[in-house]
């Protein structure tokens, strides 16, 4: 039959051999909307880009104001576009001193791409560090720095020099060294099932990457604009890197990277050579007044301050049921371990049947995710872990 669904998988090309296979007619708030009239609460936000929710009129308001106004006018750079020019000053008054220019592309992969270049750039060094179980993108160079063998195998060779320490390890901050171009982490690692930080870890790899001239780069793709309680990680765990790499929540729903670092780092990229990084649709216009307008819209609603107290609701009624063997959280970021895969792959369903839409994380399949609009009220938090717990009580 000629259906949406399997014109999905025909024509749309897959990587998942089990797509969630959800139709969406309108989603709005912390809600999706099927054509059969069927209801979901969104406990991804599309991997933490919807925190302000979906339909935000905000957005919507200043996305169609500029789209009127102005679209793509030219490669990025050369002229003055007001909606680049207001966000990146509005996002580096909120971010801490010294990481005031923002170099706009279209999305995380690419934030990284650039923040690793410019790294090497800067410091004239070729080694790039990482973590086990990273996931910073899937092209070449942000594959080349992932954290798992079995994703990175099937494409090599990729980008030479590069190595991997273990997320937390106080131990393997030695194998940073004077040949060190950049250290790049996730503040809370994410994709291994939601790790934060040790007490004193981000501390001292500031510090071991400042006694070898290295420079620390956070990727904040699902950290910032409030998701971990606080507006950026590195204003709520107080340690301040060298670049910060921004994407998914950064443009309010449309597709929106960046990378932001000192203006003097960021300078090397004007000469030897000149234009040493080129995007055409990079910062687009009606992307950056999304992104501001989402940002106001963060800011005025207190979302970042919210995020704490509504990820504790979370993890103080589902965290009883005696099938969660473990919590793992920062704000309203969270990993419910299961302890099998096979439980959790159940899970999702048993919570599709219900209403929810939930996911799995890349290097963590026996944890499911809670990471809804930072919008959700606490009626609504009290509504889906209600279903939650029947859920896992159906896993019996
Ligand atoms: C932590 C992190 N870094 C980088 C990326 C890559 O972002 P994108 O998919 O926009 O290229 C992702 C995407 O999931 C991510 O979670």
């Amino acid at each position: 039959m000629n259906t949406l669904r399997s014109r999905f998988l025909q024509h749309v090309g897959q990587t998942s051999p089990s797509p969630m296979m959800v139709e969406v007619e309108r989603a709005e708030g912390v809600f999706f909307y099927s054509p059969d009239g069927k209801r979901y609460y969104d406990l991804i936000a599309g991997v933490t880009v919807n925190n302000i929710g979906h339909a935000n009129p905000a957005v919507v308001e200043a996305v169609q104001r500029q789209a009127a106004e102005y679209m793509h006018v030219m490669v990025y750079g050369e002229m003055v576009e007001r909606p680049q020019v207001e966000y990146a000053t509005k996002i580096t008054s909120l971010l801490p001193e010294g990481l005031d220019s923002v170099y706009f592309l279209n999305s995380g992969s690419e934030a990284i791409e650039g923040a690793l270049k410019l790294a090497k750039r800067y410091t004239g060094r070729t080694e790039l560090i990482s973590c086990r179980n990273a996931y910073h993108g899937s092209t070449h160079g942000s594959l080349a720095v992932m954290g798992s063998e079995e994703y990175k195998n099937a494409f090599r060779p990729l980008m030479p020099d590069t190595r991997l320490i273990e997320y937390n390890d106080f131990g393997d901050l030695e194998l940073i060294t004077s040949r060190t171009a950049a250290v790049l982490v996730e503040p809370v690692q994410s994709e291994s099932g939601v790790h934060p930080p040790q007490p004193g870890y981000l501390e001292a790899l500031r510090k071991r990457c400042d006694e070898t001239g290295a420079l620390l780069i956070f990727d904040e793709i699902q950290t910032a604009f409030g998701r971990v309680g606080g507006l950026f990680a590195t204003l709520k765990y107080g340690v301040t890197p060298d670049i910060v790499c921004l994407a998914k929540a950064f443009g309010g729903g449309m597709p929106l990277g960046g990378f932001v670092s000192s203006k003097e780092i960021m300078d090397t990229l004007t000469v030897n050579p000149t234009l040493g990084h080129i995007t055409t649709f990079g910062g687009h216009p009606v992307c950056c007044a999304a992104g501001l307008a989402a940002l106001n819209y963060t800011l005025e609603h207190d979302l970042a301050e919210r995020a704490e107290p509504i990820g504790a609701l979370y993890e103080s009624i589902v965290g009883k049921h005696p099938a969660v063997k473990e919590i793992r959280r920062a704000g309203l970021l969270i990993a419910v371990e299961l302890g099998s895969s096979e439980r959790m792959f159940k899970m999702m369903e048993e919570l599709t049947k219900r209403g929810i839409l939930t996911d799995w994380f890349l290097f963590c399949d026996t944890a499911f995710r809670i990471s809804p609009p930072l919008t959700i009220t606490e009626e609504q938090v009290c509504d889906s872990a209600r279903i939650i717990l029947e859920a896992l009580d159906a896993l019996a």
